[in-house]
């Protein structure tokens, strides 16, 4: 067989694998804008070094975070991109208070996009993976305007999510309900082409990945559940401790080689009693991702997709990886109620 007749462009296989329902050209165009975002965004990041776009805008998000120019570019791309798809009628985004509609003259689809436009991005100058995170509902209430309800649905409602990883190669993960799949990005060929089908995360793990400097900050349950993972027993594999402080290049390891990674809630920052990382742009589409990949995610108390969403960038704790883990850290939250 030709080497060519080998390669799977991921809009091939997508079209492929959309249920019905998603069938129609509308979710497709909406994925590839989302995809050409991505090229973009990595050609960015690549030569982030060389070009005046390192370091901060000297502005602050809604988060309280510094806002970084490429995390501002990174927005703007993926705003840009999504109004020339004329699939989406609203988007929220890390880098955004408030809800974002389309401009007036952009006709408004039946699509929400929430998406974290550049996560990790404190590794950024020190040339960490980093990544994008998407989450794609369906528009639920009837009419052309959003109401607050289509970007407040819980992640069992996502009709597809996943993230890119611009690292040593830059990949792109994603679910629609029909499995996960991995594409690397080729450059000279400038499409992403399909190298990890039908990923399934191993049920059991030798990693944990949680920022050990905060464990004066933790609740006994997490103390006793992260105790427990490194006490030597015959029964369990020796750990590794592994932590990038990009979710979603800690989340891509945990995927492809096991283990779980967790931010659990913390009683460092008054301001942020559930933990750091938000429900509908990076723990729903990472949830998704792991669930349809064999795995789980939770809060400790509850499956991360059935939490019902108050606010966008609304805070919860999470434990997401293998099965084993996850279910053993809800063990450790119910034991220590
Ligand atoms: P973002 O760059 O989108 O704000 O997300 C950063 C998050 C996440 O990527 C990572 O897991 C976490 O921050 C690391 O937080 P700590 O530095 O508190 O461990
Ligand atoms: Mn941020
Ligand atoms: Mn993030
Ligand atoms: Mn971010």
């Amino acid at each position: 067989m030709a080497p060519e007749s080998g390669i799977t462009v991921v809009q091939h296989l997508l079209s492929q694998q959309l249920k019905h329902g998603e069938a129609t050209g509308a979710f497709t165009r909406l994925l590839n804008e989302l995809i050409i975002s991505a090229k973009i965004i990595s050609r960015e990041v690549t030569k982030a070094g060389l070009v005046d776009i390192l370091g901060f805008t000297g502005e602050r998000n809604v988060q309280g975070e510094q806002v970084r120019k490429l995390d501002e570019f990174a927005h703007d791309v993926i705003c840009h991109r999504m109004a020339q798809s004329r699939h989406i009628c609203v988007m929220g985004s890390e880098e955004d208070a408030d809800p974002i509609e389309m401009p007036d003259n952009v006709e408004k689809g039946e699509y929400v996009l929430l998406f974290d436009p550049l996560d990790g991005s404190s590794n950024i100058d020190a040339n960490v993976s980093i990544g994008t995170i998407f989450s794609i509902l369906r528009k639920q209430s009837t009419g052309v305007d959003y109401k607050m309800g289509d970007l407040l649905q819980p992640g069992y409602k996502q009709v597809a999510a996943g993230y890119f990883v611009y690292g040593a190669s830059t990949m792109m993960v994603y679910t629609t309900g029909n499995g996960v799949s991995g594409f690397t990005l080729d450059p000279s060929v400038g499409e992403f082409l399909l190298s990890h089908p039908n990923i399934q995360i191993p049920p059991k793990g030798k990693i944990f990945s949680g920022n050990m400097g905060y464990w004066r900050y933790w609740s006994p349950a997490v103390k006793n559940y992260v105790e427990y993972l490194q006490k030597p027993d015959e029964n369990k594999p020796v750990y590794s401790c592994r932590y990038i402080g990009s979710m979603v290049a800690d989340f891509h390891r945990t995927l492809l080689y096991g283990g779980v990674f967790f931010y659990p809630a913390d009683t460092k920052d008054p301001q942020k009693p559930h933990g750091k990382l938000r429900l509908l742009y990076e723990c729903n589409p990472l949830a998704y991702v792991a669930e349809q990949a064999g795995g789980a995610a939770s809060t400790g108390d509850m499956r991360i997709m059935e939490v019902q969403p108050d606010s966008l960038h609304q805070r919860v704790p999470i434990f997401i990886g293998s099965r084993h883990e996850v279910e053993l850290a809800e063990k450790f939250y119910a034991e220590n109620k």
